[in-house]
């Protein structure tokens, strides 16, 4: 029997993690899973509601690390995944995506000689002044496997000289994930105003005031210009922020809320015309959910949706993005057939338990 520690501590995690969770409760005589939540998000609606309403197994060890600037709150993780991977045997870590969690996960671990499997390895924003492409570059050079979610993933791996047996094309498990909950999901009600969804959460459009105001101008006009509403889920940081700012637009067609679950969101997308978001996850999951996207960054991982004309770049530039609303209104995006078969999570536990056995 295998035994393997996942690290989880950010929201995106939580929703990646469900998917192979699941898969290895399939598998359970094979192999056996302890979660381990860093606590860097720990709001209920940040945290513990992904792991009630994604049936997601209680963490066995949570480090309760909060808040706090980069170096600080990496340090915390370091150290207290270090001490649990030195009192109990694990023969690999699974760590997700591009936080400090993951990070500090792969970190500690490839240091005590315990492999790392890295799910979503590969992507590439090639801009170095974003936290998660700096996490995400580091903890793909010290993984033992890398689960690419998409074949520019792969190539971007064999760009940086990977070995090619540790790359793995898996599939996005947010696939398997969308494809599992979104059907069940209740979209518009008779009588209801079109609406868009809207999310804002990375630093470099929350902590620059100038940025953020220009994308709220631009929701505001994009909102009055269509007629409809916006669903605004607010990031705790960037309530914080607004909170601080007082000449943020606003209007009463901006409808902002509390964070919402995993299902609420997959049922705000699909009863949405467009959704605008600096996310990565939303991004894919409007595309899977068939709906555009205007992205508020200036570039993105998931060039695919870009490519295929399902998603446009305008940036914290309000003429920008209110343009890509205009284009992308009434557009209907091509199928996702990049992001693999929407078994991702079944083929990622076969390849771990696979490594483990001939290692
Ligand atoms: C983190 C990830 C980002 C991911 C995002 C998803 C890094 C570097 N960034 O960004 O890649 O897209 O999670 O949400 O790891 N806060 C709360 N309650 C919480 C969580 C956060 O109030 O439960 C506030 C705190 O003031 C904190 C701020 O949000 O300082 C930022 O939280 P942090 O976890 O550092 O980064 P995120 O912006 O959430």
């Amino acid at each position: 029997m295998h035994k393997i520690l996942t690290i989880v501590g950010a929201r995106p995690q939580f929703i990646k993690a469900a998917a192979i969770s699941h898969a290895i409760r399939d598998m359970r005589d094979e192999v056996k899973e302890d979660i381990l939540h860093t606590g860097q998000h720990y709001d209920d609606a940040m945290s513990a509601q992904f792991f009630r309403e994604l049936d997601i197994p209680q963490p066995r060890y949570n480090l309760g690390v909060g808040s706090g600037s980069h170096g600080a709150q990496t340090a915390l993780m370091l150290k207290g995944i270090e001490e649990t991977l030195q009192k109990e045997h694990y023969d690999g870590v699974l760590v997700y995506g591009d936080t400090n969690s993951t990070l500090a996960g792969a970190l500690a671990a490839v240091k005590l000689h315990v492999p790392v499997f890295h799910v979503e390895a590969g992507l590439r924003s090639y801009n170095r002044e974003m936290p998660e492409e700096v996490n995400r570059v580091l903890t793909d050079h010290v993984s033992s496997l890398l689960f690419a979610p998409t074949d520019t993933a792969v190539q971007n791996l064999r760009k940086e000289g990977f070995d090619e047996r540790s790359i793995v094309f898996s599939g996005d498990v947010m696939l398997d994930n969308v494809r599992h909950y979104a059907p069940h999901q209740n979209t518009t009600e008779k009588g209801e105003r079109p609406c868009i969804l809207a999310t804002v959460h990375r630093d470099f459009n929350t902590d620059h005031p100038e940025r953020l105001r220009n994308i709220l101008a631009a929701l505001c006009n994009v909102a009055e210009k269509h007629n409809c509403d916006v669903l605004f889920p607010v990031h705790p940081r960037t309530r914080k922020r607004l909170e601080s700012m007082d000449d943020a637009p606003v209007s009463g067609r901006i409808k902002m809320m509390a964070p919402l679950s995993y299902l609420e969101t997959l049922a705000a997308v699909q009863r949405s015309v467009l959704v605008m978001t600096d996310s990565g996850g939303l991004q894919k999951e409007a595309f899977f959910c068939g709906r555009c996207c205007v992205v508020l960054r200036p570039e993105t991982e998931w060039t695919e949706i870009v490519d295929c004309g399902a998603a446009l770049l305008a940036d914290a530039d309000a003429e920008k993005i209110v343009d890509a609303a205009d284009k992308l209104w009434d557009n209907i995006p091509c199928q996702p057939t990049q992001f693999g078969d929407g078994r991702a999570a079944v083929k990622i536990v076969k390849n771990i338990t696979s490594f483990l056995l001939y290692k």
